[in-house]
């Protein structure tokens, strides 16, 4: 028996891409250095196959027939990030009048298109000169980036009606501070607290200012990588192991975006092993008034986790997984093509706790997608055939429409992302698009999932 699943009417269909992992022209037109820059300066050997985001897909140069391209493929939204080492080269002083010309081009195409424009004033591209006075470790950084949030809305406040100020703010922490994968390649507990501190300050500040220039029907929200936390069993200790990646993972800043306060349980545990961050008193009352007017939900897959063996390590290194270890659940689907789990309910889970904990704030999924290695393997008759993504896609969307059908606060499914690009550290290992660029010519070629979503969004749904 087939099922119709209709969305909302006026529901977002598009897609989320980055300045770093598209735009390309690293160091043209006055554009500054950013730490991607610099760390491939530095290790380019650390980057898949040796290839830094330089050239990217050039979206600098092709904006026009990609935005093009996006109306063709049903998008009414689309999220990209101003980088704010190309608008304030060095981060802070003069403005880039090539910058502006190129923002305000990408804007103006986008709605002559009818594509409503989402711009993220911070995709994890830290000018240098920030990062090496210690980002936003530092209160000077957290004040630059607020006068650039606000240079941002004062040019483009007209028109940008969709603001994110944060896009998965955690991951510059762990990748930075604890994991090895960001710059600046360190690890250490109490900076990366500190540093995922002035984030939440950041964020608060960029609020104000946008809040301060009263822009009418405009909103500005954060986008959040939110994974459901599911424990190997009941027993008291997984739940507890389980409450505490929540608490590092999804809480941390989920509360004082949308709360506007840390949860508790975490003050509390950072504070008996003596890793609370520097703060003042001030900062609580502006993370209070300052939160979110709506929620990007990033979702790929759950965090299945159980007790440590030997809880916590007291001689490791002081870290999240300090307190839980990874679970291998038996039996989980794994995405052949990169090893990620597939768990399709988990979106839904977010969601209802979104509308049950979080107020139901407005939200959307500001990206949701499959990665795959190798996809030239699935070209028959020029096209990528990529069934695997559809299916991902598809069943994403059919829990995303039972959670609406329950009274989520949903408003739009954004698909990471529009065309191959380049990642973090992998490069193009991982292909994520609905359209497949070939790298040497950068000749755009619509996948099948792209001719899929296209009816999808211009049906505003489907029927299976
Ligand atoms: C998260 C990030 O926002 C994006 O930059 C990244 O490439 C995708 N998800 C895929 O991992």
């Amino acid at each position: 028996m087939s099922k119709e699943y209709r969305f909302p009417e006026g529901f977002w269909w598009g897609s989320a891409t980055s300045a770093v992992q598209i735009e390309g022209a690293a160091d043209e037109d006055g554009k500054g250095m950013n730490v991607w820059d610099y760390w491939y300066q530095k290790e380019p050997n650390r980057f898949f196959n040796g290839i830094g985001s330089q050239v990217t897909s050039d979206f600098y140069h092709r904006y026009k027939e990609d935005i093009k391209l996006m109306k063709e493929l049903g998008h009414n939204s689309f999220r990209f990030s101003i980088s704010w080492s190309r608008l304030i080269p060095g981060g802070t002083g003069k403005v880039n009048e090539k910058a502006v010309e190129f923002y305000n081009n990408v804007i103006n195409e986008l709605l002559e298109n009818g594509i409503e424009p989402f711009a993220t004033l911070f995709h994890f591209d830290m000018p240098i000169e920030m990062q090496n006075i210690g980002g936003f470790e530092n209160r000077k950084v957290v004040e630059y980036f607020a006068e650039y949030a606000k240079t941002c809305f004062e040019l483009f406040g007209d028109r940008v009606k969709r603001w994110i100020t944060f896009n998965e703010p955690i991951v510059p922490v762990l990748g930075g501070y604890l994991y090895n994968f960001h710059y600046p390649d360190i690890v250490d507990f109490k900076r990366a607290v500190q540093f995922g501190y002035g984030t939440v300050l950041a964020s608060a500040r960029a609020i104000e200012e946008f809040k301060k220039l009263k822009i009418n029907d405009a909103k500005i929200g954060i986008v959040l990588n939110l994974s459901p936390v599911y424990p190997r069993s009941n027993h008291p200790a997984d739940l507890k192991a389980a409450e505490l990646a929540d608490l590092f993972h999804n809480r941390s800043f989920l509360d004082p975006s949308v709360k506007g306060e840390y949860p508790k349980e975490l003050v509390e545990v950072l504070k008996a092993y003596n890793h609370l961050p520097e703060y003042k008193e001030e900062d609580l009352e502006l993370i209070k008034d300052n939160t979110v007017q709506y929620l990007g939900v990033n979702y790929y897959q759950p965090l299945r986790v159980k007790a440590k063996e030997n809880m916590p390590n007291p001689y490791g290194v002081f870290t999240p997984n300090w307190f839980y270890d990874e679970y291998i659940m038996p039996g989980r689907r794994m995405n052949p093509y990169r090893g990620w789990e597939i768990y399709e309910k988990g979106i839904y889970d977010l969601l209802k706790r979104i509308k049950d904990e979080y107020g139901n704030i407005e939200c959307f999924i500001s990206e949701n997608g499959m990665g795959v290695e190798g996809e030239e393997r699935f070209i028959k008759d020029g096209i990528i055939q990529d069934d695997y993504r559809i299916e991902f896609i598809k069943e994403h969307l059919k829990w995303v429409h039972k959670a609406i059908e329950e009274g989520c606060n949903v408003k739009g499914y954004h698909v990471w992302t529009f065309m191959d690009n380049w990642s973090w550290l992998n490069a193009y290992k991982n292909r994520y698009g609905l359209v497949a660029i070939d790298l040497k010519t950068q000749k755009r070629t619509i996948k099948k999932s792209g001719y899929w979503f296209k009816e999808v969004a211009e049906n505003n749904g489907f029927v299976d």
